[in-house]
């Protein structure tokens, strides 16, 4: 039984740009069936601020980095929360990082800042009467917190969790006084990084211990091609590292019960399914899988390996139906893909109803990313009877089966993976996916067997459970 302060800057269901969110929504429902108490703490951006109920201020600064601002205790959605007023801060149209022209805001390190001082002020006592012994930050946004915590010499231990290595939280150094940092701790043992501040390493070198969203990834963010500039500080920081596979919400992806498809318990049961989504995708009959990609469009996702492979599916007479936004580039390369073909349809946006029905109705889902922490979508996917195909990297390595000669004999397989991840070795995924595609029996028992995948909180929150406990410890 721990309190946690959790810190972070989405959470569903009030703000989400991707499977963060998720994540840190999830965590304390799923932590409360072990006894935890995780109370979430938010910046208050329009979207979160409008939907808080039973508010009660617990704590106000006159100057909190640039203007006035408050805490306020309130729930929403089911979610107890601490949340961050500060208009001057987070009062803003656009994304929680980005300016409406997809910018980031100049003054990300100081919006993040302030959100990690704040919760060195609750963790000190200062804030309110809710104190936590354990404080669990999630990516560089909450970086900062162990500098606040050294400064204010609390001794609450910082958990960390990396979610994204490629983001750093740099700032350059002659912000220190804006973000209230000590100088003297300017150094590589502390926040110092090629001459930078970065929240990120102030995190990486204060926590008690470092968490990452799959095994696999925690072994790859050691090396010089997954830790992005960050490999040499978890190899000295290795002895406290650990992977913790993500879990998914088993109660909003429910194939038995998810308001937006055609319920079902079997992988039979998709038919209808599938029918209606090439309805509103407009794809016609084919012979081959209809495939499906939900995702930001960006680099890591692979989406460009994926143009190059396509002439494979659909000379297999596979079709592909894909929902995703982001890099403008690679919007319209997909955009073009759907001009080109009729078995290629593609909606640009941001539809969480959609990418259910996707889901239902989808034979496979396509993740050929070129380096993957985790990832949610192959997750939904298995427990939708919707086989995945992904990259051999991160938690798509450790969370999918790949059908190879053994584990089909052993009948165990739930999707197929590739590698090396080019668009050669995709190609050839795609095409041994359409050969089990092409043996109806052996296609149904994978997809049984994804869905049979345990694929929720449970192991992973008793993980989390078990590492409070441990830090607590000492
Ligand atoms: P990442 O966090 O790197 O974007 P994940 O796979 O962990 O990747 O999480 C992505 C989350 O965002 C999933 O819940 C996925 O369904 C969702 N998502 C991404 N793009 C879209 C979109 N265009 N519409 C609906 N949901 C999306
Ligand atoms: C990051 C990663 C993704 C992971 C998610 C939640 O956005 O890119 O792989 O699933 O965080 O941990």
């Amino acid at each position: 039984m721990s309190r946690i302060l959790s810190v972070a800057s989405e959470a569903v269901p009030l703000v989400k740009t991707g499977g963060l969110a998720d994540v840190v929504g999830a965590l304390p429902g799923a932590l409360a069936t072990l006894g935890d108490e995780m109370i979430t703490l938010l910046p208050g951006y329009p979207g979160v601020m409008g939907k808080l109920e039973t508010v009660r201020e617990v704590a106000a600064w006159d100057d909190l980095f640039g203007g006035a601002g408050r805490l306020l205790s309130a729930n929403a959605s089911g979610l107890a929360l601490l949340v961050v007023e500060a208009p001057h801060l987070y009062e803003r149209e656009g994304g929680p990082y980005l300016t409406p022209q997809g910018q980031d805001w100049p003054d990300n390190p100081e919006r993040f800042a302030a959100l990690c001082w704040v919760a060195a002020e609750i963790a000190a006592g200062q804030a309110g009467d809710w104190v936590p012994e354990v404080i669990h930050g999630h990516d560089w946004q909450a970086g900062l917190v162990p500098e606040y915590l050294f400064a204010r010499e609390c001794a609450v231990p910082f958990i960390f969790t990396v979610h994204n290595i490629a983001f750093h939280g740099n700032a350059a150094a002659e912000r220190m006084a804006s973000l209230r940092l000590d100088d003297w701790r300017f150094t590589p043992d502390h926040y110092e990084y090629w001459g930078q501040i970065s929240a990120l390493k102030a995190g990486l070198m204060g926590a008690a211990r470092i968490t990452t969203v799959s095994q696999t990834y925690a072994e790859e963010l050691l090396t010089e091609e997954f830790g992005i500039g960050m490999d040499g500080v978890l190899r000295d920081r290795q002895a406290v590292l650990s992977g913790i596979v993500n879990g998914i919400d088993t109660g909003v992806w429910n194939p038995e019960a998810d308001p937006e498809i055609k319920p079902y318990k079997t992988p039979k049961g998709k038919a209808a399914n599938k029918a209606a989504l090439r309805a509103e995708f407009d794809l016609p009959q084919a012979d081959g899988p209809l495939c499906i990609l939900v995702s930001r469009l960006t680099e890591q996702k692979g989406i460009d390996l994926l143009l190059e492979a396509l002439p494979t599916l659909l000379e297999r007479g596979g079709q592909l139906a894909l929902l995703g936004s982001g890099d403008p580039a690679l919007e319209g390369a997909v955009r073009d893909a759907a001009l080109a073909h009729e078995n290629v349809s593609v909606r640009i946006g941001y539809d969480e109803a959609l990418s259910h029905r996707m889901m239902a109705g989808a034979d496979v889902i396509l993740v050929p990313s070129r380096f993957e922490p985790c990832g949610l979508t192959q997750l939904y996917g298995l427990r939708y009877g919707t086989v995945p195909l992904v990259a051999l990297t991160g938690g798509l390595a450790d969370t999918v089966i790949n059908a190879s000669p053994a584990a089909l004999a052993r009948g165990v397989a739930t999707g197929v993976q590739f590698f090396p991840i080019n668009a050669h070795a995709l190609g050839n995924a795609v095409s041994r996916l359409c050969d089990l595609y092409a043996q109806p029996k052996v296609f149904a028992a994978m997809q049984r067997n994804a869905m049979k995948q345990p694929v929720g909180w449970g192991t992973s929150a008793e993980a989390y459970h078990s590492l409070y406990a441990d830090v607590l410890a000492g």
